[in-house]
């Protein structure tokens, strides 16, 4: 009796060596099926997280700071320090870049960004009478002759960089859009040709340089945005 009982088993336990052998081949030929790994580390290196220390890199840090010049894809940079000398250049050098001009949503984009950014200063009409004046100095009226002798390029300088007392509104308005406040000024001014860039811009150029065309442009601008045409 247990002689045929231990025959049992052993035919038990071949049949199923057989069928894991079997098995087994089968896996092996299933290119799906995941094999076995050893030491997985080396295979998939362990990444460091880019806001971890790294004792590996420069500075104990894993995310490095970027090359000195290096420039974003799409960033706009302002070849243009600060001061009436710049300002004057930039009034010689830039120009409205055309595919602004021909945007059909121009007219509503810089009205909207006038009377968010140059309003409180400026006023509605660009006549220098905002709400924070005469507690702020009172700044010149756009609509006046010397405004509207200054070039497009020198006003983009103007909102770029700042002068004298007003301040670069760079964080705030992005590159394109400063275009397009500039048609908007230019309407206020009544659409007129401007006149030849004059010799003197008043008050010194403020303090600090604040570098680059930073601010954020409308979001899916049919320009391109922040991406758009440098001039
Ligand atoms: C905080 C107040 C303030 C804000 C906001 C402001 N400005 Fe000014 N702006 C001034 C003052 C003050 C001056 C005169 C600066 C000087 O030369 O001393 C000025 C000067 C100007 C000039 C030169 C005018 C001239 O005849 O010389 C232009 C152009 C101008 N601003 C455009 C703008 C635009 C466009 C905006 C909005 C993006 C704006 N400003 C926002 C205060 C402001």
């Amino acid at each position: 009796m247990s002689g045929a009982r231990t025959a049992v088993t052993r035919l038990a336990l071949g049949l199923a060596a057989l069928g894991a052998l079997a098995s087994g081949a089968a896996c092996s030929s299933d290119p799906s099926q995941p094999r076995y790994e050893y030491v997985p580390e080396m295979i998939d290196s362990v990444a460091y997280e880019s806001f971890t220390a790294n004792p590996y890199l420069p500075g104990g840090r894993t995310m490095q700071p970027p090359q000195p010049g290096t420039v974003a894809r799409g960033q706009q940079v302002l070849h243009y320090g600060p001061g009436p000398e710049e300002a004057a250049r930039a009034g010689r050098e830039l120009v409205l870049p055309p595919a602004i001009a021909a945007d059909k949503g121009v007219a509503a984009r810089g009205e909207h960004l006038f009377q968010t950014f140059c309003f409180p200063c400026h006023g509605r009409g660009g006549e220098g009478d905002g709400p924070v004046i005469p507690k702020f100095p009172t700044p010149p009226s756009l609509l006046a002759a010397h405004a509207r002798g200054l070039p497009d390029g020198q006003l983009f300088h103007i909102i770029s960089r700042g002068q004298g007392l007003m301040p670069s509104h760079a964080a705030q308005v992005g590159w394109n859009d400063r275009w397009k406040i500039i048609m908007y000024v230019r309407s206020l001014q009544g659409g007129g040709a401007a006149a030849p860039a004059p010799e003197v811009v008043p008050a010194a150029p403020p303090a600090g340089d604040g570098g680059l065309g930073v601010g954020l442009d409308e979001p899916g601008a049919a320009d391109g945005g922040d991406a758009g045409v440098q001039p």
